[in-house]
């Protein structure tokens, strides 16, 4: 039996909690929050034993194998850091940390104390996806050549998301772009070059982006994430003997849509692929971390270390674009001369 802690009462963890508690050999033993009445009233309705105010109560208590992170993004090194280091597995939400090197220091922790650790991309275990990636290895589409991707859903400042708060879970790319990324990434590997524009408000948060990743041999995705408007959140790969579609939501969907084999088909009636959904969708994840968990890997083959690192790097290019593109350019001051030099008249 693994024994799971959960960190963080929040909206997600309302989601996954039921699945987790759905896997075979799994036990949640205790839910924290930074507040003991809201993680006791969490623990009442989800049926767990124990619950607490005291991040260090979970961590100090051996009876806990893993945890699962559920708290805003800004937070997630800090907290799986100091998970890893006592010695427990760790499922970190997405996206795990805030920039790559956050990211590579975590794995380097979870190898160090020989302990599992996984960003809860559950897009990559959906069924759908893991049918799209068997579509594109067998050739149903021919060679891949390009992509498209979005994920533009608004979420209004006031209704007090944390994505427009600079010290929570900052920004549309990394909330929401972080999909397209991952399966840009996963269909092609890192990109060779990145466009990046975007918007950034006052306080440094973007709220819309759109980006081109370049690959080698002119592959290319064209992708967007935003929290303002909707941008059509679908996806679509395309090769050169037709193209399969994710539809709406791409990361959460159980069917695809295979444009292919003649143009019939592609244009008129294309293959619909269903696949069923288990519980609120996230149970194919977590029953391979457990899995995983049980063997004694750190990490996990469908999601490890290096893809999710790499998904980080590009993430930093896409922000700094954003941020160059976003902030007046600096005035060239000629060395010596601190103020701006006086119009000759001579
Ligand atoms: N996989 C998915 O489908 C999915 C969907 C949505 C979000 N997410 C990801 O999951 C993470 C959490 O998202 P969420 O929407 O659940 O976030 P949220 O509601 O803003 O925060 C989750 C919980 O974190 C706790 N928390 C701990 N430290 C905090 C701090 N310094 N400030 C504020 N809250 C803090 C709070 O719980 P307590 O008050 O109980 O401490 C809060 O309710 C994010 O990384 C997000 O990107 C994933």
């Amino acid at each position: 039996m693994q024994r799971w802690g959960i960190v963080g009462a929040g909206s997600i963890s309302r989601t996954v909690v039921p699945d987790l508690a759905s896997c075979r050999g799994v036990e949640i033993s205790i839910v924290q929050s930074r507040d003991g009445g809201k993680a006791n009233a969490f623990a009442q309705e989800f049926g767990i034993s124990r619950s607490t105010g005291d991040f260090g109560e979970v961590l100090a208590d051996p009876s806990i194998d893993a945890v699962y992170i559920a708290t805003p993004f800004a937070t997630h090194h800090a907290l799986a850091n100091q998970a890893l280091l006592a010695g427990k597995h760790v499922l970190v939400e997405k996206p795990i940390a805030m920039n790559a090197a956050e990211a590579a220091d975590l794995f380097a922790v979870a190898s160090r104390m020989r302990v599992f650790l996984m960003e809860a991309m559950w897009m990559k275990f959906n069924p759908a996806f893991r049918r799209l990636r068997d579509e594109l290895a067998a050739g149903r589409i021919g060679e891949v050549r390009s992509m498209r991707a979005s994920f533009g859903i608004p979420f209004p400042a006031e209704l007090g998301s944390s994505r427009w708060d600079h010290a929570r879970s900052p920004g549309s790319l990394l909330d929401q772009g972080i999909y397209p990324v991952t399966l840009a990434h996963t269909i092609f590997g890192p990109p060779v070059s990145i466009h990046a524009a975007g918007s950034v408000n006052e306080d440094g948060v973007d709220f819309a982006e759109h980006f081109t990743l370049e690959f080698e041999g002119g592959r290319f995705a064209q992708c967007a994430s935003g929290m303002t408007e909707f941008c059509d959140p679908s996806a679509s790969v395309s090769g050169r003997r037709g193209w399969i579609s994710l539809p709406a939501p791409f990361w959460a969907r159980t069917a695809l849509d295979i444009h292919a084999d003649s143009w019939d088909v592609m244009f008129r009636e294309p293959h619909r692929v269903e696949l069923g959904q288990e519980g609120n969708g996230y149970v194919p994840m977590l029953r391979e971390v457990v899995k995983a968990i049980n063997s004694g890997t750190c990490e996990h083959a469908i999601h490890p270390a290096s893809e999710t690192i790499a998904v980080f790097h590009t993430l930093d290019t896409i922000r700094r674009e954003l941020k160059a593109k976003t902030e007046p350019p600096t005035p060239q001051v000629p060395a010596g001369q601190t103020t701006s030099p006086q119009l000759r008249t001579d």
